[in-house]
Order: structure tokens, then C-alpha cells, then sequence
């Protein structure tokens, strides 16, 4: 049975299990998402750490996920980059889900982009496309599944931490630059996370459109929200791997093996995108 809840303490152990490992200190972070695994093989120099060797560290169950840290260099800039995340839906608890948070926020980490696969709502986005996420909507969180719920440890973050601008707007305008440079067609939108597994049904997301979200997904949200509660600033970058379907009277269904695949397909230029949002990091 693995731990559900965390100390200080236990987010010291693994940080100084992976500082035993390498001597780099990075103050980037990339998680990667869905289908987005091939970007761990971009590191330089790399230090790969299985996830299971690190104490508390909770294990991947999903196919497409693999669980390691890979410490190196990409754009001469030192990251760790995490491959295999866990979610809600695995049954894992919320502090287990934002475990690897707690863990690059005492590793001195500064800033994280994270990415992962979404179902795109917005009628103007097609598989394929990248959406820089400019907000979210933290249905989960706001429905009692909140990484933050539990006493809170001043020294991680304050009670009642401020979500006003939670994707960094200095980051965000960067990374239009770069896109816009690269000639990268990048979408903007909101991004609303889910519990999963079950994907919506098209009522659903007929009321998400209505909402004002772009995308939808089953993660990123708890991890951005303990991120932002430690201090860490965010860019978030969703892979628009299907669209959602939001009428019954359709010919096909989404599946996870599709959000592998399309996740596949866009990696190429998502690696293009991060890469040049490394070169000159503001
Ligand atoms: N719904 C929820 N999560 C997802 C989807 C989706 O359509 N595609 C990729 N992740």
C-alpha cells in the first residue's frame, strides 16, 4: 500500500536521492504528457532516473506513461524533464498526483512547463494543433478534489494562494513570439480538467463550450495549481490529440490509442516550440 499523504520530510528524502544521482541543478521542469514521451529522447547528457527508485514517488499504470526523470541539457539549458505522470483517475490521491511538484519546488526548480493531451472543444481547432493554455478551469479542484485541501505547510505555500493569472503572462507572450517566428500555428485557450476516465459525453461538452473552456483533459490542473501554491511559475502547452464530439449522430469515437498516436504526430513540433522557448527564456 503506498503512502497517500505527504511530509516535508518525504519531499526532502526524494529530492536528495535524485541530487546523489546528478550534480546538475536545474530550474526548469517539462512534463510530459500523453504521447509526448519521445521529448525525454531530446536531452543531452541525460541522468535517467527511474521513477521507482525515488522514495514516495507514486507509479505509473498507464500505457504511455513511463515513468522516469531525465536530468540534462536541452538548448544548452540545464532541465529535468518527467515522463510519465500519474492522475486522479489511477486512484491515486491528490497529494500523490502533485507529489513530483513538492519535490522540484524544494529542488530549487522555477519554472515549469507542462504539457499533455486534450479533446479540443473550440470549434476552430482541428487534431493536431497545439493550444497554449492561457487559463484553466479547475472543475476537479473546485469539486472537492482540490490538490490544496488539507493543512497546509507555510513553508511549501500560503493557505489561501491567488489564481488571478496562473499561466505566466511574460512566458505566454514568449512562446507566441517563438510560434510566430517558427511558423508554428498555435491555438490559445482555456484549458478544463477533468477527473476521467470516462471521456464526456456530448452534453457535456456542449456545457464546457458554454463555459468558456477550449480544450478538455485529465490533468495538469492539480499539478499547476500546487505549482503556482510553491511559488513556480507556469507555461502550459495542451496537444490537441482529438476533437470532441459534442452530437450523438457521429461515425466515430475517441480513444486512447488515438490520443497516443495524434500525440505522436505532434511532438515533432511541440520539441520545435519548447526548443526555441528554452533558447531565450525570459
Ligand atoms: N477528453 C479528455 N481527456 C483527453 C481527451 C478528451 O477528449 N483527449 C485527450 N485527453
Amino acid at each position: 500500500m503506498q503512502q497517500t499523504t505527504f511530509t516535508y520530510s518525504d519531499y526532502e528524502e526524494a529530492v536528495q536521492v535524485i541530487f546523489e544521482r546528478t550534480s546538475l541543478r536545474p530550474k526548469i521542469a517539462i512534463i510530459l504528457g500523453s504521447g509526448l514521451g519521445p521529448l525525454a529522447d531530446e536531452v543531452e547528457n541525460p541522468t535517467i532516473i527511474p521513477t521507482n527508485e525515488i522514495p514516495h514517488w507514486p507509479r505509473s499504470t498507464v500505457h504511455g506513461h513511463k515513468g522516469r526523470l531525465v536530468i540534462g541539457y536541452i538548448e544548452n539549458q540545464p532541465v529535468m524533464v518527467m515522463q510519465g505522470r500519474v492522475h486522479y483517475y489511477e486512484g491515486y490521491s491528490m497529494q500523490q498526483v502533485t507529489f513530483p511538484i513538492r519535490v522540484m519546488q524544494l529542488m530549487g526548480i522555477e519554472t515549469l512547463i507542462v504539457t499533455n493531451a486534450a479533446g479540443g472543444i473550440n470549434t476552430s481547432f482541428s487534431a493536431g494543433d497545439l493550444m497554449l493554455i492561457e487559463d484553466h478551469i479547475n472543475l476537479l479542484g473546485h469539486m472537492g478534489h482540490n490538490a490544496l485541501i488539507g493543512p497546509n505547510d507555510e513553508r511549501l505555500g500560503e493557505r489561501f494562494p491567488i489564481f488571478t493569472v496562473t499561466y505566466d503572462k511574460a512566458l505566454r507572450e514568449h512562446t507566441m513570439r517563438v510560434a510566430r517566428e517558427l511558423n508554428i500555428h498555435l491555438q490559445k485557450g482555456v484549458y478544463l480538467c477533468l477527473s476521467g476516465p470516462a471521456f464526456e459525453t456530448p452534453a457535456e461538452i456542449r456545457m464546457f463550450r458554454a463555459w468558456g473552456a477550449d480544450a478538455v483533459g485529465m490533468s495538469t490542473a492539480p499539478e499547476v495549481t500546487v505549482a503556482r501554491h510553491g511559488g513556480i511559475r507556469v507555461l502550459g502547452i495542451s496537444s490537441i490529440t482529438n476533437i470532441s464530439i459534442d452530437h450523438q449522430d457521429v461515425q466515430r469515437d475517441v480513444s486512447h490509442e488515438e490520443v497516443l498516436e495524434v500525440g505522436a504526430k505532434i511532438v515533432p513540433n511541440l520539441m520545435k516550440l519548447i526548443r526555441g522557448v528554452l533558447q531565450n527564456m525570459p
